[in-house]
């Protein structure tokens, strides 16, 4: 029996037909209070189940994947499903509920701390920029100054901790639509000497004749800053016009250098799922370059007929994060799963990372992609992450501030709101401990100067430094 049944057969007796009209509305708190705050906590705050608060839907935010999750549950997982114990109405005027609710909790959600304690150190937070668009992507020229991208297509200055007006002149026309933008910037190894930056973004062609839409791919490109002017371009990766797609997601784009200097970047599969598999196709890769663009002679692909030289791993969904670790040399890559598939990879040459042959996740509607988790020839992630928390930019921690964490993998989410420290040991992940949550989606993070901790968040949209204050002992 549901809660509006108890309720009709207690007072519908007693009470005017108006009144009995008005109890026939489903009583949303009510029902919420009866069926679900056992798990999801009293206040929505969570507890056996998730925080139905925190903005975080893992299984889809829309009303109609709400009410889905309710009718039909999440069972594997320990949702119950609603479908025989609710109506319809019931399960709408709850979703509507939980929906007015999260707004609220938003509304109260805490300001970014200004002291953090980890399990090592005692960590200081600081707005270091503020009143920027999307920022995506950042690299420092020098101790003092560092550039930031701007999803819209912006190349932005900051000279001292502060904000140059006006952004960077004469940088490349992107294709800011859905997840595209302008992404990547990073400097030059030999930056000093040779002034190169690095910039990697959605490139698009002319509307294709069917629908006038644009397709697009990543493409990178370096040039030098000449008086606030991007100045010298040459482009260094530019995919065959004819594997350009017409999608706005999963463009990857992040760029890194290892010690030899080869430039390494990802392409998303641009929600072409089977093209990950596809050594024709640019997308669902990471590709290796020199640092002017020719092909090294031992790319693992160089010699196999009609693939693409510049491939260096395949099988890669969405690789939001690279980064190479100079005490051990690896690559390590972290990427967007699908629903409860996010990944952190170590990436080695010619090999295959399953996607989507094998994954740990489902798609966003909770239909399978893939029975198989793993799959002989196919490479497993050092370690995932179910529920997803929407991994993004990763960075090895090397630096005098936080010695404990030296050479561990720094992981921002988008979804989770969060930076975590992973300790590693060769290529093995041996522990993940949070540091900081609730601080908005994080797109990158970066070791910078003196070895303080700058973190690219989007909503707000600023950049923290995080620097320590003290050790602590545990
Ligand atoms: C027996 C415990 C339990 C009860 C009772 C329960 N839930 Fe859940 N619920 C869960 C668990 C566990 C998950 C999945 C958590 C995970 O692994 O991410 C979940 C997930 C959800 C999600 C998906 C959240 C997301 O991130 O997308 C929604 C929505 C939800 N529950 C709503 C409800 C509502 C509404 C009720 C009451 C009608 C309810 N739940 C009752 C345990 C419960």
């Amino acid at each position: 029996m549901n809660a509006r049944a108890i309720l009709s057969l207690g007072l519908s007796v007693a009470l005017a037909p108006t009144v009995a009209f008005a109890q026939d509305k489903p009583d949303a708190p009510a029902l919420y209070q009866q069926y679900c705050a056992q798990c999801h906590g009293a206040t929505l705050q969570g507890g056996n189940g998730q925080s139905l608060v925190d903005g975080i839907w893992n299984f889809g935010g829309s009303s109609g994947s709400i009410r889905r999750n309710i009718k039909h549950g999440i069972t594997h997982l320990g949702m119950p499903a609603y479908e025989g114990a609710m109506e319809d109405d019931d399960i709408r005027a709850l979703t509507d509920f939980l929906l007015a609710k999260e707004k609220e909790g938003g509304a109260e959600k805490p300001p970014v701390p200004s002291e953090v304690q980890t399990q090592d150190y005692i960590v200081g937070v600081e707005t270091w920029v503020e009143g920027l668009d999307t920022p995506w992507g950042m690299a420092f020229l020098d101790d003092d100054t560092a550039l930031i991208t701007e999803r819209p297509g912006t190349l932005r200055l900051v000279k001292g901790g502060k904000l140059a007006d006006a952004p960077i002149t004469g940088t490349p026309v992107v294709h800011a639509e859905g997840q595209g933008g302008l992404l990547d910037v990073a400097t030059d190894p030999d930056y000093i000497d040779n002034g190169w930056i690095y910039l990697a973004y959605s490139h698009s062609l002319e509307p294709n004749e069917e629908g006038g839409k644009r397709p697009a791919m990543t493409r990178i490109v370096r040039g030098k800053l000449k008086d606030g002017a991007w100045t010298e371009e040459q482009t260094l990766f530019e995919a065959p016009k004819d594997t350009y797609v017409v999608s706005g997601v999963h463009y990857g784009c992040r760029i890194v250098f290892d010690a030899e200097g080869h430039l390494y970047f990802s392409i998303g599969e641009r929600g072409s799922q089977d093209h990950a598999q596809d050594l024709s196709k640019p997308n669902g890769k990471v590709h290796r370059i020199h640092r002017d663009g020719t092909i090294p002679d031992d790319n693992p692909f160089v010699k196999t007929a009609g693939a693409l030289p510049s491939i260096y791993t395949y099988g890669n969904r969405n690789p939001q994060g690279l980064a190479v670790s100079k005490a051990t040399g690896l690559l390590w890559e972290s990427e967007h799963g699908p629903m409860g598939g996010d990944e952190l990879n170590v990436m080695a040459s010619g090999k295959n990372y399953g996607w989507p042959v094998i994954t740990y996740g489902r798609n966003y509607n909770g239909s399978s992609v893939s029975d198989l988790t793993r799959k002989e020839g196919m490479e497993q992630p050092r370690h995932y992450w179910r529920p997803s928390i929407a991994v993004c930019g990763i960075d090895i921690y090397t630096g005098s501030q936080f010695p404990k964490w030296e050479n561990a993998v720094l992981v921002g989410a988008l979804r989770y709101e969060s930076v975590a420290v992973l300790q590693t040991e060769g290529d093995h992940v041996l522990h993940e401990e949070t540091i900081l949550k609730n601080v908005g989606r994080v797109r990158d993070v970066v070791t910078g100067p003196e070895g303080a901790i700058y973190v690219v968040t989007n909503s707000p949209n600023a950049v923290l430094r995080l620097t320590a204050r003290g050790e602590r002992s545990y």
